[in-house]
């Protein structure tokens, strides 16, 4: 599906999609209300949806995938609390310290393999400030990331993330799912979002990733967090008005952007068996489970990104010898096959 007004081939990020003819005719078409006020019929009727399918009871429509994330560690922490989350994280990451400046919390670091880490990790990451003679800060929050974003789109096996789950309660701790591409788990894994976060507190899942609106993330969890959540969305500004025109796109996702992710991981997958098998170029393709390919190459990656801009093919070189390779919706199996006609001619 090529949707957008241009010939470059963009795999920065499944983020770059933008919202095809009907996703906009839908959105034109939205009946909308005041939120605020409580009022815009599909703001609510979104957010009853995404909970209903994620199996938790309430839902709250943020206005991105920060958002929901910031709220949601407000919502499960107090200040001089420690979430706990692989060294990788997006929250840790790239949340541009929320979890400091907003929730006054620390984090302790999980070195996991690939973006994913194991109950034994996060069993012995969990410091608690009881019995510690007020040396430790207290952790209350287990964070997971799924599918892991640096971890090159590789998802949790429901076994561990269950595992991470019950070691996280059997210490007390609230736990969350950064859930930005968690439809893409699901795709990959075969397991339902119903069940794959079934032992989870809360989950932020993201509309703007590979399912192609333009903006919107809706915070899963019980009456209560939601309730709390709410207040924190407020406080941080996030109270919006007739936000039903950017629900809709939601909806639409939901009912035409789902399946057809399996599209975007068969893509990702054979570019990157073609990749690997390229002199100066390799992948490591256990990871490549979902739409990510990570790319190692012998020269600097920057070049790599450069020399392919010039050909019309955008990439983002996320580490000095990696480039990271997004497959969406505006991906077709044509771009594919010229993509490694020009990776083949031009290195
Ligand atoms: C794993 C993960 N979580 C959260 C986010 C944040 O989403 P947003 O850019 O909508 O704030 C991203 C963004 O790419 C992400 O990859």
């Amino acid at each position: 599906m090529r949707e957008h007004p241009s010939d470059r081939i963009d795999f920065r990020s499944d983020t770059v999609t933008q919202p095809t003819a009907a996703m906009r005719q839908a959105m034109v078409e939205a009946e909308v209300g005041d939120d605020v006020l409580g009022d815009d019929p599909t703001v609510t009727s979104l957010e009853t949806r995404v909970a209903s399918l994620f199996g938790k009871e309430a839902g709250l429509f943020l206005a991105s995938g920060t958002m929901a994330n910031a709220v949601a560690l407000r919502t499960h922490t107090v200040p001089g609390d420690e979430i706990v989350c692989d060294r990788t994280a997006h929250i840790y990451r790239y949340e541009g310290g929320g979890y400091a400046a907003l929730c006054g919390a620390s984090i302790a670091l999980v070195d996991g393999h690939k973006g994913l880490m194991t109950p034994e990790q996060v069993q012995s990451a969990i410091r608690k400030a009881d019995g510690s003679g007020s040396h430790y800060p207290n952790g209350t929050l287990v964070c997971v990331e799924n599918t892991s974003n640096l971890g090159g789109g590789a998802c949790y096996d429901q076994m561990t993330l269950d595992g991470i789950a019950s070691v996280a309660k059997a210490h007390g701790c609230a736990t969350h799912i950064d859930g930005a591409r968690i439809f893409n788990a699901s795709e990959a894994t075969g397991v339902s979002v119903a069940d794959m976060c079934a032992a989870y507190d809360s989950v932020s899942i993201c509309f703007s990733k590979g399912l192609g609106a333009p903006v919107g993330s809706v915070l899963v969890g019980s009456e209560a967090f939601i309730a709390q959540a709410h207040r924190w969305r407020k406080m941080f500004g996030g109270g919006w008005r007739q936000a039903g025109l950017l629900a809709a796109a939601a909806h639409h996702a939901l009912d035409h952007h789902v399946e057809r992710l399996a599209e975007d991981h068969a893509r990702a997958r054979t570019l990157a068996n073609a990749v690997n098998a390229m002199p100066g170029f390799s992948v490591d393709l256990a990871t490549v489970q979902t739409n990510m390919v990570y790319v190692t190459c012998e020269r600097p990656a920057a070049e790599v990104a450069e020399t392919l801009a010039t050909h019309g093919v955008d990439v983002f070189d996320i580490a000095p010898t990696k480039i990271r390779i997004v497959v969406h919706l505006h991906i077709t199996d044509e771009d594919v096959s010229r993509f490694l006609e020009i990776m083949r001619t031009a290195f």
